[in-house]
C-alpha cells in the first residue's frame, strides 16, 4: 500500500489509475457495494500487498497494489456479472448466516465470482426470481425506487379476491409504513377457495405483498417471484442459476440507469 494517504487524486487520468479509498477501489471493481466494502474492511477480510487492512481511509493503487477479498485476489478492470438464481423455499437471502440456515450463498457460485451479493431479497418462504451481480452500482441502480424497476409476482392467496379489492390494491392501500404506489393487480387463477393473484409492483418493501393482500383480507399462502425488471425465471428451475447474456445484461444496466 502505498503511503500516499493523504493525496487528493482519486480518478483516472490518461490511462493511469491514482490511489483511491480501498473501499471505493472494491466497489469499482465490482466486489460489493460501497457500504457492503467497508464491512468487508472492518471485518478484516481484505489484504493490500499480503497485510490485512482494516482502517477505511487507507488508499491503494489499482495499477501497482495486490487486494485480496478473502483470499481471492481483486482483478481490476474484470468484467462484471449476472446471474439469475431461481431461489426454493426455505432459504435466506443473505450470504453468510451465522446461525447456520440454510442461504443462498450455498446455492450460489461464489468462489467463482468473488463478491457476488443479491439484488434485494426474498422472504425464506418465497420462491423465484433473484438476481445477483458484482457490481454494486448495478444494484444499487436497481434497487433505487426512483427507477421504478417492476417486480412481477405471482401470489397463492386463501379466499376468492374481489374486483373491488383488485381495485383498492391497484389504487394503494394504507400499510403500517404508508401507502402503497399504484399497481397491476390481476387475478389469473380461482378454485373453489383459494386463487392467483399476479402483481406487478415497483415498490421493495419488507414483505409488500403479503402485507398487500392480508390488507384485503387474503393472507398469501405462497408466494413466487416471475420477473425483475426485464428479467424473466422463464424455464429455469427452483435451484437452479444461470448467467445472464449480453442482451439481457444490457437490458438491466439500461433498468437500473447506467448507460
Ligand atoms: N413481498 C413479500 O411479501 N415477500 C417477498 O419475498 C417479496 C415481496
Amino acid at each position: 500500500m502505498s503511503d500516499i494517504r493523504d493525496i487528493g487524486w482519486e480518478e483516472r487520468i490518461e490511462g493511469h489509475a491514482f490511489p483511491m479509498r480501498l473501499q471505493k477501489y472494491l466497489a469499482r471493481a465490482g466486489v460489493a457495494s460501497r457500504r457492503g466494502s467497508e464491512s468487508l474492511i472492518t471485518a478484516g477480510r481484505v489484504e493490500v500487498n499480503g497485510i490485512v487492512v482494516t482502517e477505511l481511509g487507507s488508499k491503494v493503487d489499482p495499477l501497482e497494489d495486490e487486494v485480496a477479498v478473502d483470499g481471492v485476489v481483486v482483478v481490476w478492470g474484470s468484467s462484471h456479472v449476472v446471474l439469475a438464481l431461481n431461489k426454493p423455499s426455505g432459504i435466506i437471502t443473505t450470504m453468510k448466516d451465522y446461525r447456520g440456515r440454510r442461504c443462498v450463498a450455498d446455492i450460489m457460485p461464489c468462489d467463482e465470482y468473488p463478491g457476488l451479493y443479491p439484488i434485494g431479497r426474498l422472504d425464506k418462504d418465497t420462491t423465484g426470481l433473484l438476481l445477483f451481480t458484482t457490481d454494486g452500482e448495478l444494484g444499487n441502480g436497481l434497487l433505487h425506487p426512483s427507477h421504478h424497476v417492476t417486480k412481477v409476482y405471482h401470489a397463492t392467496v386463501t379466499g376468492i379476491m374481489t374486483e373491488a379489492e383488485a381495485q383498492q390494491l391497484r389504487e394503494g392501500i394504507l400499510l403500517e409504513d404508508g401507502m402503497t404506489a399504484p399497481a397491476e393487480i390481476s387475478v389469473i387463477s380461482k378454485s373453489r377457495n383459494r386463487c392467483v393473484v399476479e402483481l406487478a409492483i415497483h415498490e421493495g418493501r419488507k414483505h409488500q405483498v403479503k402485507r398487500m393482500c392480508k390488507a384485503v383480507g387474503h393472507p398469501v399462502e405462497h408466494l413466487d417471484r416471475v420477473s425483475f425488471g426485464p428479467i424473466e425465471t422463464g424455464s429455469l428451475k427452483q435451484g437452479v442459476w444461470r448467467k445472464l447474456d449480453d442482451e439481457e445484461t444490457a437490458a438491466l444496466y439500461r433498468a437500473a440507469g447506467l448507460a
